[in-house]
């Protein structure tokens, strides 16, 4: 539901109440909820409810045009995801079947691209009434989706079909509906289907509770490379580091401190894994002693011996199982030579180099210059680029290697 725009249509039915607990389960879900009514509508619950849930204006008036430089129903229609009409009267269904546009809210309906739900309530009569079944007949082949109307008693004193569907119950069908639509649209890209682990940031290695060994790296490559591969359908996993950037959005994250911690959580992993991007900067090196207790200054020299730590992508490269290794290279010079060495070594896939020793490249940067190489050598040389469009071409190269996209 995050980040989704969703425009709520309340015309004047007695469930409008029930649109107020929608309106609060939509927002706390993290929707972005926009509320139109019907003059009607604010008869029943004032436009003030909605406004302190949604966070928004409530519009009402076509005429009242807040902004001079939008048009407000335009401006509503345009925004939505999807459109939701809760509680949806007979009047109002039958103004969108025939496209009378003469208020806000049915303004709003005819100039609207988005999916459309209605959640019909009205007296049982008017229901079962062939105005009102031919109206919602045209609607339906229109594709306008149905929240149907629930039998029990009503507020006229019928007992009949009529009554709005639950407020738990549309909020229901809302969370299905844009989780069908994100996995439709992630069936549909060069890497859905394929799980991708992405290392990001630099390990820490402790020596006392205040001091360690670690390394510039900001996590901005790695997040870059995890946000492409999701970008691109992937279900992606990010190990991450040490990162100074805020963390990336809508991507499962397992927090890790040290060389050995990110060993555990990559190994532990890697059997269900298609794909891992090493663009962590991992410590080579971790103190032999660590002290529970701040270390005390005593002697004029202080001596740290360090133990090597596991090459993860080494031991991934060794345990390969159809899985497809990228690994990168931080180099100040020799880069091909270097960068070869490392693919071979370790039995990546794909190594990419970025020259750490420019400015514009490598840790904390928003920018680098990278190259690809594979097994024969260079594959592509990229030029100055944002760290997301760098890593979308890295990943868009994986896909293609991977069968998805065409030759290489
Ligand atoms: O995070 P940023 O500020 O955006 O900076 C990005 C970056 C410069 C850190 C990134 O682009 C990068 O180059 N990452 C790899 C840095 C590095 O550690 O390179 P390396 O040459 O030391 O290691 C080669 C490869 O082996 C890397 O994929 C590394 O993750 C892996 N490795 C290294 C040591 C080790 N013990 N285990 C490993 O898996």
């Amino acid at each position: 539901m995050k980040g989704k725009s969703i425009l709520l249509g309340i015309s004047g039915g007695i469930a409008a109440y029930k649109a107020a607990a929608l309106c609060s389960k939509l927002t706390q879900a993290g929707a972005d909820v926009h509320v139109v009514m019907t003059k009607s509508a604010i008869k029943m619950v004032g436009p003030a409810t909605f406004q302190a849930l949604s966070h928004h204006a409530v519009r009402v008036d076509t005429f009242a045009e807040a902004e001079p430089g939008v048009i407000a129903h335009i401006d509503s229609a345009d925004r939505a995801d999807l459109v939701v009409i809760a509680p949806a009267t007979a009047n109002i269904l039958a103004k969108m079947a025939h496209g009378i546009a003469d208020d806000m809210l049915s303004t709003v309906l005819l100039a609207a691209t988005a999916p459309i739900f209605v959640a019909p309530t009205m007296n049982v009569h008017m229901y079962e009434h062939p105005a009102t079944q031919e109206n919602l007949e045209k609607l339906r082949k229109r594709g306008v989706l149905f929240l149907e109307p629930g039998v029990g008693p009503l507020a006229c004193g019928y007992v009949g079909k009529g009554r709005m569907a639950e407020p738990e119950q549309i909020f229901a069908t809302i969370e299905t509906f844009f989780a069908q639509e994100t996995a439709a649209e992630a069936a549909d890209k060069p890497l859905s289907g394929r799980k991708v682990l992405v290392t990001a940031g630099g390990t820490v290695e402790r020596l006392d509770p205040v001091r360690y060994f670690t390394n510039d790296s900001s996590g901005k490559m790695g997040f870059a490379a995890a946000v492409a591969a999701r970008d691109l359908g992937a279900e992606v996993t990010l190990v991450a580091g040490r990162v100074s950037e805020p963390l990336p959005q809508g991507i499962d994250i397992i927090h890790v401190s040290s060389a050995l911690e990110m060993y555990e959580a990559v190994l532990e992993r890697y059997a269900h894994t298609d794909v891992v991007v090493k663009a962590a900067a991992v410590a080579d090196y971790r103190p032999v002693d660590t002290f529970p207790q701040k270390m005390k200054k005593t002697e004029n020299m202080l001596q740290v011996t360090l133990i090597k730590n596991p090459d993860i992508l080494e031991e991934l490269g060794k345990r390969k199982n159809g899985q497809f290794l990228v690994g990168f290279a931080a180099e100040t010079e020799h880069l091909h030579e270097y960068a070869m060495d490392k693919l071979q070594r370790k039995n990546c896939d794909l190594i990419v180099v970025n020259d750490v020793s420019r400015a514009d490249s490598g840790f904390g940067t928003d920018t680098n210059v990278i190259t690809i190489f594979d097994q024969a050598g260079v594959v592509v040389e990229l030029p100055l680029l944002s760290k997301y469009d760098a890593a979308t071409s890295l990943m868009e190269l994986v896909a293609k290697r991977l069968g998805r996209l065409g030759d290489v």
